[in-house]
């Protein structure tokens, strides 16, 4: 899209920019070049979203936003309909009109092994008459297909998919994905209209940030990436869609037509699919011209296709199998197409994380908030190479839209490393012998009376002595995110609580050692194991003491916050609502559970409590961290380490005052591999700013190694 050339002149042309944000004469510096500045800032969204290789920060992009949004209010008449401006969330959508496909919108053929792909192979060179036939192949995108339509270089609509032949117009709502260009040069090479389908996706890191945020405001999560990016869609509030950073990859040219006027470039049509790729690329798209792969013959087709399956989770979003096309575009035009499908492309589908199972009953469990959850009962199923026995309904609200009921067959996804989900239960299947899922009136554990707050969508046990709740809370204190205390396990706060060894979370630091010794299965050794950890954990950094705590909203991001405004826990005592809503993120949902936590006696001589037992509630790293020896450096982490788990590497660099990033990009310092690294490591390699270590040198870095 920008050559050597360009990328210089326009990165010198921001910095000219930058250094005139302050001038007194701005205003007529922006009025005499404002497409010189939309160039500038339409080169930077391409470096950022479609790239994935920033030039500029953050802060310098959203400077020379705000100067160019600055001048079209003040001159409205001057705004163009592909101004960068123009993406921005404007209200909300009434409705969604429907919209006739140019060309309707196929889907493929799947095949699920390598004879299926020879007897494809096979086909197309009997029609074709070919010996050897050309071959492209790419990742099948998991997400929401979309085409759009660009008329005279200016993108006029974005479409769903719909039943194929007529989809709903969604044109503001694609505006919000940046690496879809506003206007492209379709021009260059001679095409006055064109249609062009692809996928819009949400990341693996988005999803989850995504679902997390669900999951604190006790809704339910999303079963996958794919539903979150459909769903984002047909969002009628454009700002809202704005913030899921939605991506898209466009793979098809389904129509286009000429101009009268001469194309400038020579030859240009693309010839095969490949180059039709590329065409899209250098127009400023985010096509898979990097992650497709061109191959003579379907044997190299195949071992392709195997080879990359074993490396998608490595990938930062979902795929769910590879698409082989036939690249010559002429002869995907002999081959033509069935009613259903084109006869010159197949997929190539991935083993299912999906698989069907029964709904044999719901049990209730409470949770450490007292809340009630049921938990389906299925008949086990292997699902993405796990087997799932259970899964978590979460309300009743859940229930009733999915429509459960005892004894239906259900479809289970597991999607990456999310917790399995149904995705929907198979009405059309009932027989008339399934049951409905009776919720209970009362706490299955301790038998008091649930409760139910209007605004709230769970049910909820309240009493202050259920056991149930006071089980739950130190299985969460101990638990692997939170104080991570490893050989105490949820199995042994159930067995010591029912002893009566552990009563409360402060029993944790004031075991019975003798007493636990003289139980089965508690070995010296194993004591002793467990003794340091407890030991251990007292020194655990203050983000996960305060999560630890499981006060209500206060999730591992909030934790932090928190940790990072006091030196001591207890200072939280003087903070009113209003300042805690002055921290990052801190809304009024949060505010109020913190406060109230830390106005509540009994909490209070619980910290009390544990501060005695030796608990650090100091904030020993606050000052610390930012000149730490990793100050001002970023990471980020790929494949398997060996020596240190993911989350504990990715703490240590904070701890010492670095950064994780989430994708590979010119703002990288270091990239740690570890075994079986893909796809980072490969662009890695192309950014040679970027220091390729491996995770021993990491730990070298690091000062207690020194
Ligand atoms: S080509 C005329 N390429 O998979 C055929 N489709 O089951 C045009 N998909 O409906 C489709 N990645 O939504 C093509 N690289 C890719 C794809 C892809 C994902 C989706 C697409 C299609 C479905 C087919």
């Amino acid at each position: 899209m920008y050559n050597n050339e360009q990328t210089i002149a326009l990165q010198k042309k921001t910095t000219e920019w930058l250094a005139s944000v302050n001038a007194t004469n701005i205003s007529g510096i922006v009025k005499k070049n404002t497409e010189d500045l939309r160039n500038c800032l339409r080169f930077h969204e391409y470096r950022y979203y479609v790239q994935n290789d920033p030039l500029i920060s953050d802060f310098e992009y959203d400077t020379l936003y705000k100067l160019l949004e600055h001048f079209e209010k003040g001159n409205p008449d001057k705004v163009t309909p592909d101004s960068p401006t123009q993406r921005v969330g404007k209200g909300l959508i009434k409705d969604f009109p429907k919209t006739q496909h140019l060309v309707p919108m196929l889907s493929l053929e799947n095949s699920y092994n390598a004879d299926d792909l020879h007897d494809f192979d096979r086909k197309a060179r009997e029609l074709s008459g070919l010996d050897e036939i050309e071959y492209c192949v790419e990742p099948k995108f998991d997400g929401a297909s979309i085409s759009l339509v660009y008329e005279n270089d200016l993108l006029s609509r974005g479409v769903t998919r719909g039943d194929g032949e007529v989809g709903d117009e969604i044109t503001l709502n694609v505006k919000q994905i940046k690496s879809v260009p506003l206007s492209a040069k379709f021009s260059e090479y001679g095409i006055e209209q064109i249609e062009i389908r692809g996928e819009v996706l949400m990341n693996k890191n988005n999803f989850k940030a995504y679902n997390d945020a669900l999951i604190e405001e006790g809704i339910p999560p999303l079963a996958n990436p794919r539903n979150a990016a459909a769903g984002s869609l047909r969002i009628k509030d454009t700002a809202e869609v704005s913030k899921r950073n939605l991506e898209a990859f466009l793979y098809h040219v389904s129509y286009d037509h000429a101009t009268d006027a001469q194309p400038k470039i020579e030859n240009l049509k693309p010839q095969t699919h490949s180059g039709m790729l590329e065409m899209l690329w250098n127009l400023g798209f985010r096509s898979p011209k990097n992650e497709m792969k061109v191959f003579k013959g379907i044997d190299a087709v195949i071992k392709h296709v195997q080879d990359f399956e074993k490396v998608r989770d490595n990938l930062g979003y979902e795929i769910d199998g590879m698409v082989i096309k036939v690249n010559d575009l002429k002869l995907q035009d002999r081959l033509g197409m069935t009613s259903h499908h084109p006869r010159w492309a197949i997929a190539f589908k991935f083993k299912a994380r999906q698989g069907t199972s029964k709904l044999l009953a719901v049990e209730f469990q409470v949770g450490r908030t007292g809340a009630v959850t049921p938990v389906a009962k299925i008949e086990p199923v292997q699902v993405g190479g796990v087997t799932v026995g259970s899964i978590s309904i979460h309300n009743e609200e859940y229930i009733k839209e999915k429509d459960l009921m005892l004894g239906d067959t259900i479809l289970i996804e597991r999607s990456g490393d999310v917790i399995p989900q149904i995705v929907k239960s198979f009405s059309e299947l009932r027989k008339g012998d399934e049951k409905k899922i009776e919720f209970p009136t009362h706490c299955p554990v301790c038998k008091s009376e649930l409760y139910k707050p209007e605004e709230d969508a769970v049910w909820r046990c309240v009493s202050l002595t259920c056991p149930a709740q006071i089980v739950e809370g130190i299985i969460h204190f101990v638990s692997k995110d939170a104080m991570d205390i490893r050989s105490f396990g949820e199995a042994n706060v159930r067995k010591f609580y029912e002893m009566g060894l552990l009563k409360s979370i402060p029993d944790v630091y004031n075991l019975p050692y003798g007493e636990i010794g003289k139980l089965d299965g508690f070995g010296e050794k194993s004591i002793t194991k467990l003794q340091q950890a407890i030991e251990d954990s007292k020194n655990q950094s203050l983000n996960r003491i305060i999560y630890a705590l499981g006060i209500r909203y206060v999730g591992e991001t909030t934790a932090k916050t928190l940790a990072n405004a006091v030196d001591h826990l207890t200072d939280f005592k003087n903070y009113t609502e209003e300042q805690l809503m002055q921290l990052e993120d801190v809304g009024v949902k949060v505010a109020k559970t913190v406060y109230t936590f830390f106005h509540n006696a009994d909490n209070l001589l619980l910290l009390q409590k544990l501060e005695e037992l030796g608990v650090q509630l100091k904030n020993e790293k606050k000052g610390t961290v930012t000149d730490g020896n990793l100050s001002g450096l970023t990471f980020l982490f790929t494949g398997t380490l060996s020596q240190l788990k993911r989350s504990d590497a990715e703490a240590l660099v904070e701890n010492n005052g670095g950064k994780i990033l989430g994708a590979v990009s010119s703002k990288l310092n270091y990239l740690v591999t570890g075994e079986n690294a893909g796809s980072k490591l490969e662009k890695a390699k192309n950014i040679p700013a970027i220091h390729v270590i491996s995770e021993e040198e990491f730990i070298k870095m690091l000062p207690i190694s020194k």
